[in-house]
């Protein structure tokens, strides 16, 4: 087993871990830091139930090595709320009764993050496809939608259109 030391932030905390050269980042943050809120769904890229931001930017972590995380700044679900009060994303998800069994809403609510502090504007069709990496198994994509349009602050998201 080849291992490497690291150094990363994982939601404002500099931690410092000695990780094998071949595992993923999912599996550093669950294993090692009980980060369970990245959930671990397909292992393969295909379901964005792992999606963390990794220096602002969203990432399926079953597919990036936490060799790559050196250096990084890691936000997880756990880090989004403040002093008690949820982001303006994960409140979005809460109004709109968005989560149904939870498994693959903080992947979800990590994209909209991204999105949201990229300050730009996201057509529907545009949030849709940025969404289109994560699937929920519970179907709850309308709801979904609903959310991610309120926390973009897009006012004629009543009239939205699930195809
Ligand atoms: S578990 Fe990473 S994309 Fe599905
Ligand atoms: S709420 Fe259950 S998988 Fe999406």
């Amino acid at each position: 087993m080849l291992v490497k030391k690291i150094t990363f932030k994982v939601n404002g905390k500099e931690v410092t871990i000695e990780v094998d050269i071949r595992e993923s980042l999912l599996d550093v943050l669950r294993n090692k830091f009980h980060l369970t809120g990245v959930k671990k769904g397909c292992s393969v890229g295909e379901c964005g139930a792992c999606t963390v931001l990794i220096d602002n930017m969203a990432f399926d972590t079953c597919i990036y090595l936490a060799v790559w995380a050196d250096g990084k700044e890691i936000r997880t679900i756990e880090g989004e709320a403040k002093d008690g009060k949820l982001s303006k994303v994960q409140q979005a998800f809460l109004d709109e009764t968005a989560v149904q069994c939870g498994f693959c809403t903080p992947g979800f609510v990590m994209s909209t993050t991204e999105m949201l502090e990229s300050g730009k504007n996201f057509s529907r069709e545009q949030i849709k496809k940025e969404l289109s990496g994560h699937m929920c198994r519970c179907t709850g994509y309308h709801n979904i939608m609903l959310a991610a349009e309120k926390a973009l602050g897009r006012e004629d998201k009543q009239a939205v259109q699930i195809d």
